[in-house]
C-alpha cells in the first residue's frame, strides 16, 4: 500500500548522537508516514537503538531536529514521548517485571477515584479487555509480568499501546528469543496495530520478519542511513544483501 502522501507522522532530521568518543549517529534523516510500518534493520551497533531511543525519550539527540504531526517537538523524556502518542515495546525495558499486568498497562496513567486512589477494579476491568481484543486471554491482570512468556510481555505492551491510542509503536527485536510460535504471536499484534492505523517501526535482524511486516525499509550502518526502499522495490535476499553491504561500505 502507497501511503508515502501527505506529511509524515514523524520526521527526524540530521540527528546526531554521541556517547562520549563513541559517535553513534550521523546526522540521519528518518520519516514514518501515518499507518506506515517501517522496518529498521542494520548490523550490530549501527546506531538502530539509539535512533528510536532519541524519539521515545530515552536518550536526547546532541544536535537535530523532530518534528511530530508537522510540529517541532522536544522529545526530553518517556512521558514526552508516550504524551504525543509515542509507545515502545523493548524486549526488556518496557515492562515493569514485578508489577502486575493492569499496573503494567496503566502504567502512570491509572484511573483514580476521589482522593486519588487509584481505582483497581476499574484498572483490571480495562487490562482484561485491553488484552482479550488482542486475543490475549492470561488467567488474571494481577499476574506479576515475570511469570508471562516473551509473547506474552509483547502482547501485554502492545495492549497498552492499544489502550492508550498510540499513533507510533516502536518494536525493538521484539522476536528476539521467542519460540516460533511466540514469534507468529507477536507479527500477529503488529497485525492488530496496522489494522488500526497505527505507525509501527519495526527493529529486526531477522529480515523474513521485517519483509513480512513492513511496507518500508531503512537500513542503517554505523550511524548512517544507507539505504531507504520499498517492499515492492526489494526482497528479503536484497535486503540481507544490502545489511552486509553497507556494513562494509566506507
Ligand atoms: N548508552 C550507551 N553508552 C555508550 N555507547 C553506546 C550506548 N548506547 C549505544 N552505544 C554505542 O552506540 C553505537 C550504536 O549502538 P546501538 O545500540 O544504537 O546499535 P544497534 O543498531 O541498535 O545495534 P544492535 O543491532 O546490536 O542492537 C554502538 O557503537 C554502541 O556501542
Ligand atoms: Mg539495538
Amino acid at each position: 500500500m502507497e501511503r508515502q502522501n501527505g506529511e509524515p507522522l514523524v520526521r527526524m532530521v540530521n540527528i546526531h548522537k554521541w556517547f562520549g568518543r563513541v559517535y553513534a549517529l550521523r546526522g540521519v534523516d528518518f520519516e514514518v508516514y501515518r499507518g506506515e510500518t517501517v522496518g529498521l534493520i542494520g548490523d550490530n551497533g549501527a546506531g538502530k537503538s539509539t535512533l528510536i531511543k532519541i524519539l521515545s525519550g530515552y536518550h536526547q539527540a546532541d544536535q537535530g531536529e523532530i518534528y511530530f504531526e508537522g510540529q517541532k517537538v522536544r522529545i526530553s523524556s518517556p512521558r514526552d514521548a508516550r504524551k504525543l502518542g509515542i509507545e515502545t515495546v523493548y524486549q526488556e525495558q518496557a515492562l515493569a517485571p514485578n508489577l502486575s499486568i493492569a499496573r503494567n498497562i496503566f502504567m502512570g496513567r491509572e484511573p483514580v477515584r476521589r482522593w486519588g486512589i487509584i481505582d483497581r477494579k476499574v484498572m483490571n476491568e480495562e487490562s482484561m479487555k485491553a488484552l482479550a481484543n488482542l486475543g490475549l486471554r492470561l488467567r488474571s491482570p494481577d499476574l506479576p509480568v515475570v511469570t508471562l512468556s516473551g509473547g506474552e510481555r509483547q502482547g501485554v505492551a502492545i495492549a497498552r499501546a492499544l489502550h492508550f491510542k498510540a499513533k507510533l509503536v516502536i518494536l525493538d527485536e521484539p522476536t528476539v528469543a521467542l519460540s516460533v510460535k511466540e514469534v507468529e504471536e507477536v507479527l500477529e499484534f503488529v497485525r492488530q496495530l496496522q489494522r488500526e492505523g497505527i505507525s509501527v517501526i519495526f527493529i529486526t535482524h531477522n529480515l523474513y520478519h521485517a519483509y513480512d511486516i513492513a511496507e518500508r525499509f531503512v537500513v542503517m550502518a554505523r550511524g548512517k542511513k544507507m539505504a531507504d526502499v520499498k517492499k515492492k522495490d526489494t526482497s528479503p535476499e536484497e535486503l540481507s544483501q544490502l545489511v552486509i553491504k553497507s556494513a562494509f561500505a566506507e
